[in-house]
Formats: structure tokens, C-alpha cells, sequence
């Protein structure tokens, strides 16, 4: 039996969530569900929410929710006639006092009196993920004058990045504040932040996370040029967050394309060693929006993302707003399995000659070690009170599937992120412990998973709920009688 270890996230939107779509979005492979705070409604999304607990339930699948704050992104105002088209070489102001509904062929309104602050003459901005470009020629108290020097059309709410980044605004609007608190209600599992500039703004986060009494993992957006400008910065970042996204379509905005794909295998890199998820995220599988299959480009962008050990590949317009969300989650499975069949995919050189800093880490990667050394080892049980230990396991390139067993709904979903890990339901506390090694390795019998004579490593600590707690592993003879 071979199951995929790389992750799918996909968007949920418009085309995604009748219960429908839904239920074949998780038959196809889905294990994380993405919920979008720029559109939508709290109702909207609380529906979704429950739909894909509800189905993911009735299949006996463990699916995780995380909400994506939209964050401080900086858009235009309305136009007038909806859109403009530019020319290169016209001129065009941006205006905190122009009405926000009437924007023309010159001018349109901003809500972020900033901007004019934060521009220089010769900055260039960046509209529409870079479709339009302009230069800054000079500035007044509320306007921005501009030449275009990429033309192209430019309609209602688009947004705006610098090219090289450092536009000030905070990485926390009121509606991010108010939409914490919707995540808290919704008991989600994951909770992305839009435009971290460093580790204080996820501080910030997890302040206000704790505050609502939400218990998401806090996923930090690598999408600001700051963020990646040194490695302090990006490390402090990623040491500050649960997980961390990829964003490659704001990010490959500011700095430059050229430059994403280096920066994307870095902050895979490091986000590893740091025992942390990482999610590559934007344009995956862009064309299928409107096609029912990928391009090779597509293929080969989503396999470089497996073979550079992503624990999850991100679905977004694909799938909330597309006409082919089920093929695209298809598709990804497909490409990912595919991918991890590669040599590259199973053989860890991650940490060797590195320290480790804790017990429950050491006794992790000494898993993994003779997991990947050992033939026999056909799955790792991991009883697990957080997701943490099998987390740090699976930050390890191996063919071994990784178990978590864990009594808890969270955990559960939680892991649903982390590459390589599936969950099974299973309480320890309920069974004198002589009989609990038996009784992990039953459910693997159980599900076909190992079979008598195969190995299997079981790692867990002293006592049955303690966090962290890891300290021993066993190595089990699958049809012996086990203690
Ligand atoms: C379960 C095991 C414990 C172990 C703990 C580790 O509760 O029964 O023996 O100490 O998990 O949990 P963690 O969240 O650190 O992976
Ligand atoms: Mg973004």
C-alpha cells in the first residue's frame, strides 16, 4: 500500500463548496482545507467548515481547516467605469482625497495614507501582481504622481506591492483582529498570517490568537521582501511561527521571479531544521482554472516543490474559484506520488552532523535514522500527545509512513499538514500498559498496513500525557508477543 506523503491544500470558494465538490475534493486526496478571510462571509465560511468536517468524518478521513487572514494588503479604490486601460508613458496619481468610487483614466482613490509617506521619487510600484508597473515621479501631501511603464488594464481593488518591498503597514488589520476571533469560534487548525515583516508581527499573532482562546498552529506567509532579506530575519520569523507558507505570488512580486525559486528552496531548507511545516503555495497548477489538466511546466513545478521535501503543495484559484477544482487535486496527488517515487525523496542527509537540542527530538531523528537504515521497518508509531514528535520525525526524508496515535481531534486534523503522517485514533491511558505496544501494532494488522514478520518502531515517553514527554523508542517484531 502506498500512500502519498506530500499534502494537498486547496481553497475552498465558489466552486468548491457544495457538499458535492466537497465530498470528492476529499475522496480525490484533500487534507487541508483553506478558507480565504479576503472574500466571504463569517457564515460563509462557518458553513464550509462544518461541511468538510462533517464529510471528512463520514469517510473516516482527518482533515484540517486553516483560515488565512487577508492581512495588510495594500489595494486601489473603485473606478468610475469598473476598469481602465493604460498605456506606457501616461501619467496617473494616486489619491488619499480622491472619492473612493470615481476613480478615471488619472487618478484613483487608496485608503492607506501611508503609501504616500512610505514612496520615494523612482519607486516602482507594482499593481495586480505585477501586470501593471509604474515609477513615482514626484509627490504632494495625499497624491502620488506616476508614469506607466508597464501598461495593461487596471480594475476596481487591485493591489499594490513595491518592488523591493518595505511598504510599512502592520501586519494586523481590525478585521484580521475580528477574524482571530471567528477562528477561535471556529475551532480551526491552522491560522495563516498575511505580510509578517519579522518575528514581533507573529508575536503580535499569537498574542492576540491566545487572547481570542484560539488554539490554532499560527502559519507565518513568507511574502514580504523584508522577510527574506537575511537570514536572522527569516529564521527569527520562522522561529516564531507553528508553520510556514510559501507565498509565492506576493513574494515573487517584490522580489523579482527570477529570484523565487532559490528563496523557495531556502525557506523549505530552513524551516525543516527548525522542525516546522512548510506549505508551497500560488500558481501551482494555474492553468487549470480553466483547463482540466496541468502543463508540463505546472507538473514539474509542483514535483521540484515535493523533491525539495515541501510537506504540502497549495491549490488556491484552482480550486475555489475554477472549473476543474476536482481534477486539480487529481492531478497534484498524481504529480506527488509521482515525485516521491524518486530517489531524492527518500534519502535524508537533513542534520547530519548538526546537534539536537531536546530529548524528544533526539529520539525522533534516532527513529528515522533506523527507520531509513533498518529494511524491515515498514511504519513508525508514534503515540503523540500534540503532533509534536511526529512532526519532528517527518521533517526527515524517508519512504516509511509515520503514525500518529493520538486520542485527540486536534491532533488528529493537525497532523493532517505534515508530510509522510497519518493519524489513528488511539488512547493509551485506556489499557494497562503491557498490553499498549500490542495494541498499536493490532491497528497497523488492522488496516493492512504491516503484516507478521515486518518491523515497526514505536516511540512514547513515561507517562501517557505529557507534551514533550518522548524518551524511548522500541523496536517491535511484528507477530512476536509485544510488551
Ligand atoms: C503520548 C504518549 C506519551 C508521550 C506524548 C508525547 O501522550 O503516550 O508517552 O510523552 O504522547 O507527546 P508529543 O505531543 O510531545 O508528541
Ligand atoms: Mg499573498
Amino acid at each position: 500500500m502506498i500512500s502519498r506523503r506530500t499534502k494537498i491544500v486547496a481553497t475552498l470558494g465558489p466552486a468548491s463548496s457544495s457538499p458535492e465538490v466537497v465530498e470528492k475534493l476529499i475522496l480525490a486526496g484533500l487534507n487541508v482545507a483553506r478558507l480565504n478571510f479576503s472574500h466571504g462571509t463569517p457564515d460563509e465560511h462557518k458553513a464550509r467548515a462544518r461541511m468538510v468536517r462533517e464529510i471528512a468524518a463520514k469517510h473516516g478521513r482527518f482533515v484540517a481547516l486553516l483560515g488565512d487572514l487577508q492581512g495588510p494588503k495594500i489595494r486601489i479604490a473603485k473606478f468610475a467605469d469598473k476598469r481602465i486601460e493604460l498605456k506606457e508613458g501616461d501619467s496617473f496619481r494616486f489619491s488619499v482625497t480622491h472619492p473612493r468610487d470615481a476613480g478615471t483614466q488619472d487618478v484613483v482613490g487608496i485608503d492607506y495614507p501611508d503609501l504616500i509617506k512610505d514612496c520615494r521619487v523612482g519607486d516602482e510600484l507594482l499593481l495586480d501582481d505585477g501586470r501593471v508597473v509604474m515609477r513615482v515621479e514626484s509627490t504632494t501631501a495625499d497624491e502620488l504622481h506616476c508614469v506607466v511603464l508597464t501598461g495593461g488594464p487596471l480594475s476596481d481593488h487591485k493591489g499594490i506591492n513595491r518592488r523591493g518591498g518595505g511598504l510599512t503597514a502592520p501586519a494586523l488589520t481590525a478585521k484580521d483582529k475580528a477574524d482571530i476571533k471567528l477562528a477561535a469560534e471556529m475551532e480551526l487548525d491552522y491560522l495563516a498570517v498575511s505580510f509578517p515583516r519579522d518575528a514581533a508581527d507573529m508575536e503580535l499573532a499569537r498574542r492576540l490568537r491566545d487572547e481570542a482562546g484560539c488554539t490554532a498552529w499560527l502559519v507565518a506567509k513568507i511574502e514580504r521582501a523584508e522577510a527574506v532579506a537575511d537570514d536572522d530575519t527569516l529564521n527569527g520569523l520562522i522561529r516564531a511561527s507553528d508553520a510556514v507558507m510559501v507565498a509565492r505570488g506576493d513574494l515573487g512580486v517584490e522580489i523579482g521571479d527570477a529570484e523565487l525559486v532559490g528563496i523557495q528552496k531556502k525557506i523549505i531548507k530552513y524551516a525543516r531544521v527548525q522542525n516546522k511545516a512548510v506549505i508551497t503555495a500560488t500558481q501551482m497548477m494555474e492553468s487549470m482554472i480553466t483547463n482540466s489538466m496541468p502543463t508540463r511546466a505546472e507538473v514539474s513545478d509542483v514535483a521540484n516543490a515535493v523533491l525539495d521535501y515541501t510537506d504540502a503543495v497549495m491549490l488556491s484559484a484552482e480550486s475555489a474559484a475554477g472549473s476543474y477544482p476536482i481534477e486539480a487535486v487529481e492531478a497534484m496527488a498524481r504529480v506527488c506520488l509521482g515525485a516521491e517515487r524518486n530517489p531524492i525523496s527518500r534519502k535524508s542527509m537533513h542534520r547530519l552532523g548538526e546537534q539536537f537540542t531536546r530529548c524528544d527530538e533526539s529520539i525522533a531523528l534516532a527513529t528515522m535514522y533506523t527507520a531509513n537504515h533498518f529494511p524491515g521497518i515498514k511504519a513508525i508509531i508514534s503515540l503523540t500527545e500534540s503532533g509534536y514528535s511526529p512532526l519532528i520525525m517527518s521533517r526527515i526524508r524517508s519512504s516509511v509512513p509515520i503514525f500518529a496515535f493520538t486520542p485527540h481531534r486536534e491532533t488528529q486534523a493537525r497532523v493532517a499538514l505534515f508530510r509522510g503522517v497519518e493519524t489513528i485514533p488511539f488512547d493509551p491511558a485506556n489499557l494497562p500498559s503491557e498490553k499498549v505496544s500490542q495494541a498499536a501494532v493490532d491497528e497497523l494488522l488492522k488496516r493492512g498496513v504491516v503484516q507478521q514478520g515486518d518491523w515497526v518502531i514505536l516511540t512514547k515517553g513515561d507517562s501517557y500525557h505529557t507534551i514533550g514527554g518522548t524518551n524511548t523508542m522500541k523496536i517491535l517484531h511484528v507477530g512476536e508477543p509485544l510488551a
